[in-house]
């Protein structure tokens, strides 16, 4: 292997956009920290999005409005410090781009601080004009219409799928089309029919990236605690591929269960020292060790102020 081999070059929008050329189709997945980066890194996944769903399933808001830029860019270093080859898309938390300064500041320091190479915005036809200023500013855009949690509060609250009547449809393809003009370089489409996502996806030039939208978009997205089992509800869109929540709760009650027996730690797990070094350390003698002279032999009593181990 050579040194490059070694360490594998990060993936650029020019590969997302070779693969989907390609035909292949593209996996996603959100990732809030250093080791699960590393993890997924590892097992080829090529796009790892640090959502501001970690406001919901990582830090327990009830909701991603709740975000900040702070807590996004604290999350994008450890997942920028545990990939090595996948493109980190850094999502755009609420009001954070209701601007072009607003968006360029903060798109800016996705890439400055985060080490993001790219970032996500939500929104069609109305985020259109904010797109067009951060791709001119050299940052790649992901957009992100159909269901946009960040306007939840705008759409009714309770989430639901986007585009099943007439003119929700149209609206759709429009933005679809806006946002694909202004430059970005994927689209997610989040709760959309399948078909009307089909459809899209047939009429862009960019990869869409379903979440709840059916298997005819040209790649793939899921929220990774979804995909892991370790949330407590699973949405009807999501397939668990793993029960971790099952996995930790087994490991801690077993845990739980040898620390009472007091059979954690064992002798594996334990560093022991010499005897005599402690002995010394002590200022006491071979009989003061904590258990000897249980059969009354004669202790050496030390002078001085050390208290016995058995002592303290
Ligand atoms: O924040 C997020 O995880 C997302 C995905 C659901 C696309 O925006």
């Amino acid at each position: 292997m050579s040194a490059t081999d070694a360490t594998p070059r990060r993936l650029t929008v020019a590969d997302i956009a070779k693969r989907y050329a390609d035909g292949q189709r593209l996996p996603m997945l959100t990732a809030y920290d250093y080791p699960t980066a590393q993890i997924i890194d590892e097992a080829g996944i090529p796009l790892i999005l640090v959502g501001d769903s970690l406001g919901q399933v990582l830090l327990g808001y009830e909701s991603t409005v709740r975000v900040t830029m702070t807590e996004m860019l604290h999350h994008t270093m450890a997942v920028v410090r545990g990939s090595r080859r996948a493109l980190v898309v850094g999502d755009m938390p609420f009001l954070t781009y209701a601007s072009i300064a607003e968006a360029l500041d903060n798109a800016g320091r996705f890439l400055r601080e985060g080490g993001a190479q790219a970032v996500k915005v939500e929104g069609g036809a109305r985020s259109a004009r904010i797109i067009e200023a951060v791709v001119k500013a050299g940052i790649p855009v992901m957009g992100h219409i159909g269901w946009t949690p960040q306007a939840q509060h705008g759409l009714g609250g309770k989430v639901k799928v986007i585009g099943k009547d007439r003119t929700q449809a149209r609206a759709l393809l429009a933005d679809a089309l806006a946002v694909q003009e202004a430059g970005a370089f994927a689209i997610v489409l989040e709760l959309v029919p399948a078909q009307l996502a089909e459809a899209i996806t047939e009429r862009l030039r960019i990869p869409t990236i379903g979440i709840g939208a059916g298997p005819g978009c040209s790649g793939q997205v899921q929220v990774i605690t979804d995909l892991l089992g370790l949330g407590d509800f699973v949405p009807r869109h999501a397939r668990p591929y793993a029960d971790l929540r099952g996995t930790i709760a087994e490991a801690a009650r077993r845990y739980a269960t040898d620390v009472e027996a007091g059979a954690f730690p064992g002798a594996a797990e334990t560093v022991r020292m010499d005897d005599a070094i402690l002995d010394e350390a002590l200022g006491r003698g071979v009989n003061d060790r904590a258990g000897a002279g249980q059969s009354g032999a004669d202790r050496d009593i030390p002078v001085g102020g050390i208290p016995l181990d058995r002592d303290l």
